[in-house]
């Protein structure tokens, strides 16, 4: 049925494609686009394809790369570059560089608070200042008169592999609630949690996706930070004796948090944290796309290409829109979030024989499918957009998680980090470590891990259901939210440790993206509307905020338990920076979170629901509904944030994705 006989090589990522096609009567496109003015390579794209794939992170890539493997003329189109080869993409070491480096990064900016008084309560709150970022973190006190508030930096990557090629590299399993959820909801039988942990997991992603933790070695052979990982141990009840500390942190820093087993999604305790790498290099989505098109299947990837619109035509059968194709710019950087953006690319088509599937993440697919006529009908009247399909739910019941830190000062730095200056350049004795050990995990040292070096993980008092809702995980590093620079600050002083919760199974559904102008290269407007301005029935915000009290008392209890170990492993004392000795109560606590959490696992824009339910944007088969040949599967797929993690998640339902649409291939006759 399909040849392989397409020319595609690592050679085709680099080459710049864009199309010369004249749409067909019966597509409408764009008229504001006009013709392509065409060059030499254009050739190669003025062919159609039968699966469009727009955006190539852990929602996009596994699928672009499995339809192909199963024969199918596949198109993939991601604004950004392949960065692959870059050391700030491949070094675990360098993730706060790697989401700083202005050649991926985008910067989007959202609201945790509508009220902007409450906002700027926030230390992370950005301004900008005659062009330069201003935050209290960065610049001290108050921001000068006239600064124009800009909101909370939320880091997105614009680069082959999406924000998995920047990300913290954690790789955390989902729980098997996620999955019943949304069999229950739609009454799907393929969404068992056994299906999706069997099939999706074990047997699709696990055939590609490497994971491995952090070589315990690395961490206790730095004493204070054996010191505290052995506090966090004795917290959830450990209780590795003093006599024998570093060897029974050895054997803790073996237990995995994944598994699958029975009972493993309540298992309380201390784990090592499975990160996205193979032999200390990180690996995954980027190299599944690549491995996929050096195989020699049908995949072509046409990087620096923004998509602005979907194309349509009226189903022949249905009488339904269908998607036909895409509209695009071609070009480096567009989108407005680049810290590189102001070009405005060339205008392109291309066509599409069975569908287009939008995988662009949280905020870009809500914007696409906006700008492309699906969405609530009074939002895209008022812009002026043609209605295709009225779907209310698009661009709401976001959500995210709540992290927050416990950081603390030592007098001196931690030796784990000597040499360690994260920049790559000719002092950098880490990064000389790194490389010219690969054979090695041990010896590849400390940039052969993000800095995340293990975990407790809690059900707290207010959990929803039996699931893990705690994950607080420590390491030696000064992370207190995202704004601009933070990676820098992250990792300028050595001589820090922090333990960080990440609380999960969070009851806010009340995030919303939402256009701003018709510009598909300027910024949605976001809002996650935090605790009491969220959701609040059956006292959801206090329950949250309950749980993250709770867990800034288990952080506590953990760097009390450090000195346990002070008459075997002695070491200098340390004071606690933030929240700091002044934050107390309970209600101070509170306060505190409330105006330093932050997330950075959005997702939930375009839900999965029932038939009956009018907010549902999705089927159960990630078809767009009131439309033909659309789908969507990317991060905004969930009714329910799911896990702890959320990039598992992901890509199991990529993989899912790809099987629905072999199974059910749709071609209009
Ligand atoms: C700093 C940071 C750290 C993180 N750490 C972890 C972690 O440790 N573990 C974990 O599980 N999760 C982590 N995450 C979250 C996880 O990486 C994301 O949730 C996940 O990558 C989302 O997948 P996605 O496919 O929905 O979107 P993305 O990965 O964002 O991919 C979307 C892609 O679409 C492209 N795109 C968007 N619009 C268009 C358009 N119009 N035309 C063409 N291309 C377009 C974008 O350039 C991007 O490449 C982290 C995220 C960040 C930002
Ligand atoms: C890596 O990222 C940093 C920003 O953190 C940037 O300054 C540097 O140029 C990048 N390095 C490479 C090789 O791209
Ligand atoms: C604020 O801090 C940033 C980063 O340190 C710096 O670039 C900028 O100039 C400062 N702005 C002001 C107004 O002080």
């Amino acid at each position: 049925m399909h040849s392989f006989s397409y020319f595609t090589s690592l050679l085709s990522l680099f080459s710049i494609v864009s199309s010369t096609l004249s749409a067909p009567a019966d597509i409408e496109v764009d008229a504001t686009l006009g013709t392509d003015t065409g060059d030499a390579a254009a050739a190669a794209a003025s062919e159609d394809y039968e699966y469009i794939i727009v955006g190539s992170g852990a929602g996009g890539g596994p699928l672009a790369s499995r339809l192909a493997r199963a024969g199918f003329k596949t198109l993939l189109i991601e604004t950004g570059k392949d960065l692959g080869d870059d050391y700030n993409t491949t070094v675990p070491g360098y993730q706060a560089a790697v989401a700083q480096d202005p050649a991926l990064r985008w910067d989007i900016y959202v609201n945790h608070y509508k009220d902007l008084p409450r906002a700027q309560k926030e230390p992370e709150f950005v301004y900008d200042v005659n062009g330069f970022d201003f935050t209290r973190i960065n610049n001290g006190t108050a921001p000068p008169a006239g600064a124009t508030p800009k909101g909370i930096l939320y880091p997105r990557a614009g680069v082959l592999g999406g924000c998995v090629t920047h990300n913290a590299l954690i790789w955390i399993e989902p729980h098997d609630s996620d999955w019943s959820n949304i069999q229950e909801i739609t009454g799907d039988n393929t969404w068992t949690p056994a299906n999706m942990r069997d099939t999706y997991l074990n047997e699709k992603v696990y055939d590609w996706q490497v994971t491995m933790p952090t070589d315990p070695t690395i961490l206790v052979r730095d004493i204070k930070l054996a010191k505290h990982l052995l506090g966090g141990a004795a917290q959830v009840g450990l209780g590795v004796s003093p006599i024998s500390a570093l060897t029974g942190l050895g054997q803790a820093l073996l237990v995995s948090p994944n598994g699958g087993y029975p009972g493993r999604d309540s298992a309380e305790g201390f784990f090592q944290i499975p990160l996205i790498m193979n032999g200390g290099t990180r690996q995954s989505v980027r190299e599944r796309i690549v491995d996929t098109v050096n195989g020699g299947y049908p995949l072509t990837i046409m990087t620096d290409t923004f998509v602005t619109k979907i194309n349509w035509k009226n189903d022949k059968k249905t009488g339904k829109p269908r998607a036909a194709g895409v509209s695009y710019l071609k070009g480096e950087h567009l989108y407005k979030a680049s810290p590189y953006s102001g070009g405005s690319g060339t205008p392109g088509q291309v066509r599409a024989t069975r569908e287009v599937i939008v995988a662009g993440g949280t905020y870009n697919t809500v914007q696409l499918l906006k700008l492309s006529g699906v969405g609530p009908r009074q939002e895209l009247r008022k812009l002026g957009i043609k209605v295709r399909s009225n779907l209310p739910g698009l661009g709401t019941n976001m959500q995210d998680r709540y992290e927050i830190p416990v950081n603390t000062e030592h007098p001196n730095d931690f030796p784990i980090l000597d040499g360690c200056t994260f920049d790559m350049k000719a002092q950098d004795k880490c990064f000389d470590q790194w490389l010219n050990n690969p054979y090695i995990l041990a010896q590849r040292g400390a940039y052969a891990t993000d800095g995340l070096a293990a975990a407790m993980a809690q059900v707290s008092t207010t959990a929803p259901t039996t699931d893990i809702d705690l994950f607080i995980f420590g390491g030696p590093i000064s992370f207190r939210g995202y704004f601009p620079w933070w990676g820098d600050h992250a990792v300028k002083d050595h001589n820090r440790f922090s333990w960080y919760t990440l609380k999960a199974h969070t009851r806010n559904k009340a995030g919303t993206v939402t256009l701003r102008s018709t510009d598909p290269l300027e910024q949605p407007e976001i809002k996650f509307n935090y605790f009491d301005t969220g959701t609040t029935e059956d006292g959801a915000d206090q329950k949250d905020l309950q749980s993250l009290i709770e867990a800034v008392k288990i952080s506590r209890g953990a760097l009390d338990h450090f000195h346990d170990f002070d008459l075997v492993l002695p070491s200098t004392d340390f004071k606690e920076r933030y929240p700091g000795p002044s934050v107390d109560t309970d209600e101070e606590i509170g306060t505190y979170i409330k105006q330093n959490a932050w997330g950075h696992h959005a997702c939930c824009t375009a839900p999965i629901g029932a038939d009956d339910d009018p907010m549902a944007v999705l089927d159960s088969e990630f078809r767009v509904r009131g439309t033909e040949g659309l789908r969507v599967v990317d991060a905004s797929v969930f009714p329910k944030i799911p896990g702890v993690f959320i990039q598992s998640a992901i890509m199991m339902i990529s993989e899912k994705a790809a099987d629905v649409i072999i199974a059910g291939r749709d071609a209009e006759s």
